[in-house]
């Protein structure tokens, strides 16, 4: 697909540079990640319960459908593994550092998994070759663990997905790392409260489309942009599912009930919406090198409210 220089150090579009006929964006500076070498599979012990696609299962691929009503059995189960994901996420997020490589993040997130008697959900997902997704700077999401150490000025974003007890927990959260920019801080901070104003709209009644656009509104307030590829999903015993949530402005269908469980993961960007997937079918990567930050929580409309599931204790 594309040649990208692998740590090249550079000042995107010099700063700020206006194009005839379009925004004018300051993308601060950082550096532009290229994929690395990607270590060999890790193992899963024989004791951990594995979701059906381990064994090459292609998992539901329809969106389609109503969205689950958990019942209360179901709701306990993914609030357990809600929280183990958010515990993990937290400990990963307290290690992660200038020097280490995203692989390193992996076999770290891979071991704590395990250790808890779950399962990494994206290992194996639709043939994804690792236990957690690490994106960094301008690769916006799925970005695959690597040799690549992390250098001071980095932000990188870690998803971590874990499979316990028949349920899959989701969350992700964007690092700083050593001394960022004021654009990227901006961005990562903007990005964080941008989910949290989305939450504060969920509740039993309320159309889903009012989470796109309180999202889409608090990006235009902070002047940065959604990317409209990335999608919230229903999640539950299966890892996505109906319903999609979109986090630019839209007006289409759905209303939450209680007992709904999905996640919102809002990617914003400095730059443009475009994202382009590399040859490996699973970096997504702005088309312009700016830099993107995300953030994800799994949440359940309750009768009175909603629950953010993938809070730490
Ligand atoms: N955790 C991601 C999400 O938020 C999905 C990763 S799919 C994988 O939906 F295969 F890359 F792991
Ligand atoms: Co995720
Ligand atoms: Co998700």
């Amino acid at each position: 697909m594309r040649l990208l220089t692998r740590y090249c150090d550079f000042k995107i579009l010099g700063g700020k540079r206006s194009f005839f006929g379009r925004k004018k964006y300051d993308l601060g500076t950082c550096n532009l990640v290229e994929p690395g070498i990607i270590s060999p599979e890790r193992a899963v012990p024989d004791h951990i319960v594995k979701p059906d696609y381990y064994f090459g299962y292609k998992p539901p691929g329809s969106d389609d459908g109503q969205p689950e009503i958990k019942t209360v059995d179901q709701i306990h189960g993914m609030r357990e593994s809600c929280r183990l994901a958010a515990n993990i996420l937290k400990k990963t997020c307290d290690i992660t550092k200038e020097g280490l490589t995203t692989d390193e993040i992996d076999a770290y997130v891979h071991n704590e998994v395990i250790k808890a008697n779950a399962y990494p959900s994206p290992l194996r997902y639709m043939g994804f070759p690792k236990s957690v997704c690490t994106s960094v700077n301008n690769v916006a999401c799925h970005g695959i663990p690597d040799d690549r150490k992390l250098m001071n000025g980095d932000i990188i974003n870690i998803d971590i997905t874990v499979y316990y007890k028949g349920y899959h927990g989701d969350c992700s959260r964007t690092v700083l790392i050593g001394n960022v920019d004021e654009r990227g801080c901006h961005l990562v901070s903007s990005t964080e409260a941008s989910l949290n104003e989305a939450i504060r709209c969920c509740g039993p009644g309320q159309a889903l489309c009012v989470i796109g656009r309180t999202i889409s509104r608090f990006a235009k307030r902070r002047k940065l942009t959604v990317m409209p590829a990335f999608l919230g999903h229903g999640i539950g015993s299966y890892f996505h599912g109906p319903p999609n949530i979109f986090h630019f402005k839209n007006d289409y269908p759905g209303t939450m009930l209680p007992g709904m469980t999905y996640t919102i993961e809002p990617v914003l960007t400095l730059g443009d919406i475009e994202a382009e997937v590399l040859e490996d079918g699973w970096t997504a990567v702005s088309v312009d090198n700016a830099r993107s930050a995300q953030f994800e929580h799994t949440i359940l409309i309750t009768e009175d409210g909603c629950e953010v599931l993938t809070l730490p204790d």
